[in-house]
């Protein structure tokens, strides 16, 4: 969700809790590390000889398992389409010479024997319906005869994470005939269908003729819901902070929630991030008082969004005894963990990891990938011998990117295991967590987050007293060793041609000059922009940071920012400063997907400051590497007339033959989620909440919508708005950005 909007649902997103005033790292080290005489492994390395050649990108596995990765096409000189236009209609605009198609949107059947989706908010039977604002999504390929295959081009299987729903006050008025009820308590009859349409779902999809269709009847179809059993896989695993009245050894728990962005593991699964996942827990007011001070949760809950008294965004506690409801209230009600859901909350913010092929395997929640507002997971390139690296941002204002490192080293023959959760087990439950502290002359240092960490261990402000703790608790583990404070990380992805590891920070409207968010070299713009007649301040519109490794399980690394998103006609010093022209103009960057096949970096928005203009929007570009431009400085002057000067790192100026503008969607929707088929012929997008600023007092008066689509592109009953994936093809049967 984006920060500039303040749509009701914003109020649970993008919460505000990192109010610590990290010191610079430097800092920090010498005062505690000369205080005890320790040394940290991996600190203080000189970031020299990081571009080792081949040492990026290793060598791809030649494979024809679920986990083998596409054959590249030769590098792209120049995009090969006409760059589409800003656009505020209600519909998804696409270049000349590319179809697009609708074809699998919220309340679709996932069995035979579910009723077609009336959408007019009478449907029944949600745990088989496609659940609510899709985002995050992989391509699972598979073969004529539907078994799974990397190579599958024409068949496969979508793994969709259903984010969140649309609201206005508590009830997501859409799903419901008249809106639902924005009071408590909430009906136990409208809870059940909230709870269904979050989480994650498999369905599979087919091309015949060149025209793509979901099988509502296919085997692999799949709903993971807010219900579902899950997993507790990693260091946390039997935790006491993860005890619930429903798994008192700490070893299950149910459901996955705010599923963000995704990724899929060199053996073939899928992986989806928990984001904005606190906001649906209540603790009333006196909840501190009875845990008492000395509980450490309590300065767990704060840093993780829930005060004491803090409000749930459905509601969901209040529908009733049934555990389904009372496990939303995440106070400490009786006499212990075993006996309530105090730690409920807890067992959300992992990054969870499914077969989509396997529907008989539960989903796992990867504990050892730390507990934060969990958005994609982007996977180094597996190279035989070598640790398994996962890159990972924490979106909210001013919080961390992340980084973990395998202990088992990679075995080419996992990217064809028929076990593959197995395979999780072995890479994803025992490594390092690392945490990125940039610094201010390029390069950066990712900083061990574990219990070999004397910061950590020794650290006064939390007690950590085990690495299950740091999984638990992960942002009070970073704030201790004074990580640097980020622009909302978003989706990463690895260029597949470099190596380099790309990120968007979407927006900070926390971003100051001075101060706990000061302008620094990695977050470097502080700025305003009118929306209309209103002034939106901070770093309002973004920018793509860029990270490159040697090896990528180094501590070590450089930094510079790729682009910095901005609307074309701001000032080139100072906001503008890639250069961006009306064919390239964008705000708020979040997802970020690069295609195996073309090279291209795919970037799309989720805004809210440049909606005045144009929707949301999906550009392809030819990304370059790192240190292909050059340092700038910015200055600031302070009310007191002084001057802060803000050294920076800049990708090399854009232009419209690197970077176009591809896609816009239709009105109120974010652009999200993306994966293509192994040939590069069809891409799969989501197009999430589109009509979302519509009033839930108009849900029965269509005329009143902000978007009636996909209804108005020809798809499905009613005229409600719906979340939906579409495939893009080229008329020609081309590769798609060629
Ligand atoms: Fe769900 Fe941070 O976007
Ligand atoms: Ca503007
Ligand atoms: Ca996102």
């Amino acid at each position: 969700m984006t920060d500039n909007t303040r749509s009701s649902s914003d109020i649970f997103n993008n919460e505000d809790s990192n109010t610590t005033a990290n010191p610079h790292i430097d800092q920090i080290m010498s005062a505690r590390l000369n205080r005890r005489g320790l040394l940290l492994g991996g600190m203080g390395v000189a970031a020299t000889s990081l571009f080792g050649a081949g040492a990026l990108t290793g060598c791809a596995t030649a494979s024809t398992g679920a986990g083998a990765a596409a054959a590249m096409s030769a590098p792209l000189n120049t995009l090969g389409f006409t760059a589409v236009a800003k656009s505020l209609a209600d519909k998804v605009v696409v270049p000349a010479g590319y179809n697009v198609q609708v074809i699998y949107a919220l309340g679709d059947p996932l069995k035979g024997s579910t009723a077609a989706f009336k959408n007019d908010g009478t449907d029944t039977d949600w745990d088989n319906r496609a659940g609510d604002h899709h985002d995050g999504m992989e391509y699972f390929g598979l073969d004529a005869n539907g078994k799974p295959s990397a190579n599958g081009i024409s068949r496969g299987l979508l793994a969709v994470n259903h984010e969140a729903t649309t609201d206005e006050k508590l009830t997501s008025f859409f799903i419901h005939a008249n809106g639902g009820t924005a009071t408590l308590p909430r009906p136990a009859s409208e809870v059940d269908k909230e709870l269904a349409i979050h989480g994650l779902s498999v369905v599979e999809v087919a091309a015949q003729n060149g025209q793509w269709a979901y099988k509502a009847a296919s085997n692999y179809n799949r709903r993971v819901t807010a219900m579902t059993e899950v997993l507790i896989s990693g260091p946390a695993k039997g935790s006491e902070h993860l005890v619930t009245k429903f798994s008192p050894d700490a070893t299950r728990a149910r459901g996955t929630l705010n599923n963000c962005g995704t990724g899929k593991t060199p053996w073939g699964t899928f992986v989806s991030g928990e984001e904005n996942w606190f906001g649906y827990f209540h603790r009333d007011a006196k909840d501190d008082d009875r845990r008492g001070k000395k509980d450490k949760q309590v300065a767990g809950l704060v840093r993780y969004g829930r005060k004491a008294g803090a409000a749930s965004r459905h509601g969901w506690e209040s529908a009733g005894s049934a555990e389904q409801y009372v496990r939303w209230n995440n106070g400490a009600l009786a006499t212990n963990a075993r006996a309530d859901y105090r730690n409920e909350m807890n067992t959300f913010g992992f990054v969870v990891e499914m077969d989509a092929y396997d529907g008989s395997q539960p989903v796992r929640k990867r504990t050892g990938l730390g507990r934060f507002a969990h958005e994609s997971v982007s996977f180094a390139r597996a190279v035989a011998g070598q640790p398994i690296v996962a890159y990972m941002g924490d979106d909210s204002r001013g919080e961390y990117m992340y980084k973990f490192v395998s202990a088992a080293k990679w075995d080419a023959a996992d990217a064809n295991a028929s076990n593959r959760i197995a395979v999780g087990d072995k890479y994803l439950d025992k490594g390092t967590l690392f945490v990125a502290s940039f610094k201010d002359d390029g390069t950066g240092t990712w900083i061990e987050l574990s219990m070999n960490n004397p910061i950590v261990a020794a650290n006064p402000d939390f007690e950590f007293k085990s690495d299950a703790d740091v999984a638990i608790f992960t942002r009070l583990a970073a704030d201790a060793v004074s990580a640097t404070k980020m622009d909302r990380p978003e989706w990463g992805g690895i260029n597949p041609r470099t190596g380099e590891f790309y990120m968007t920070l979407t927006n900070n409207s926390n971003r100051t000059v001075d101060g706990d968010m000061g302008a620094d070299a990695a977050n470097p713009r502080v700025y305003s922009d009118m929306k209309g007649s209103k002034e939106n301040k901070g770093n309002v519109h973004g920018h793509i940071i860029r990270v490159a490794q040697a090896n990528p399980a180094d501590t070590a690394f450089k930094w510079d920012i790729y682009l910095f998103a901005s609307e074309a006609d701001a000032d080139k010093s100072k906001v503008n400063l890639s250069n961006l022209t009306d064919e390239n103009d964008m705000s708020a960057p979040d997802g970020l997907v690069f295609s195996d096949v073309t090279g291209l970096c795919w970037i799309q928005t989720d805004d809210g400051a440049y909606t005045d203009k144009t929707n949301c929007m999906m550009l392809a570009a030819i990304p370059g590497k790192l240190g292909d431009g050059s340092k700038k400085s910015l200055s600031y002057k302070r009310a007191d007339g002084s001057e802060k000067r803000v050294d920076t790192y800049m990708g090399k100026s854009q232009s419209p033959d690197i970077l176009k503008r591809f896609l816009v969607g239709p009105v109120d929707c974010e652009i999200t989620g993306l994966c293509e088929t192994p040939d590069g012929k069809a891409m799969f997008i989501n197009i999430q909440h589109p009509g979302e600023s519509s009033k839930m007092a108009d849900v029965n008066n269509p005329a009143k919508y902000t978007s009636q689509w996909p209804a108005n592109a020809g798809y499905g009953a009613g005229k409600r708005p719906r979340s939906a994936t579409i495939v893009i093809t080229k008329k020609d049967g081309g590769v798609i950005g060629t």
